[in-house]
């Protein structure tokens, strides 16, 4: 499965949406999760996303593990987004803040 890191949060660009032919992203208030029982692997998502949050679980960067379980634990909880939507409007600011995993919130 493909997982949706650190990255993310408080930028949520939301491009990656757009390609995922099995609908897969969940969102939450400041954070996208990938359900990895619905992920078939197509990598199409990995290079839409600005920020490069997206990794293959066998290629997670150093210290970014753990959101193989936050993915996991949240896309059950959020719904499903199927189309682009505006970024928060600070989005940019946070694109070079490195951590943030205080501040997601479920
Ligand atoms: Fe969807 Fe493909 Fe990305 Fe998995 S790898 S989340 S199937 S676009
Ligand atoms: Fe997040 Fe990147 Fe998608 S910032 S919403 S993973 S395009």
């Amino acid at each position: 499965t493909f997982v949706v890191t650190e990255a993310c949060i408080k930028c949520k660009y939301t491009d990656c949406v757009e390609v995922c032919p099995v609908d897969c992203f969940h969102e939450g208030p400041n954070f996208l999760v990938i359900d990895p029982e619905e992920c078939i692997d197509c990598t199409l998502c990995e290079p839409e996303c600005p920020v490069d949050a997206i990794f293959p679980e066998d290629d997670l960067p150093v210290g970014q593990e753990k959101f193989l379980e936050i993915n996991a634990e949240l896309s059950p909880k959020w719904p499903v987004i199927t189309a682009m939507i505006d970024p928060p409007e600070d989005a940019d600011e946070w694109a070079q803040v490195e951590d943030k995993i205080d501040l997601l919130d479920r």
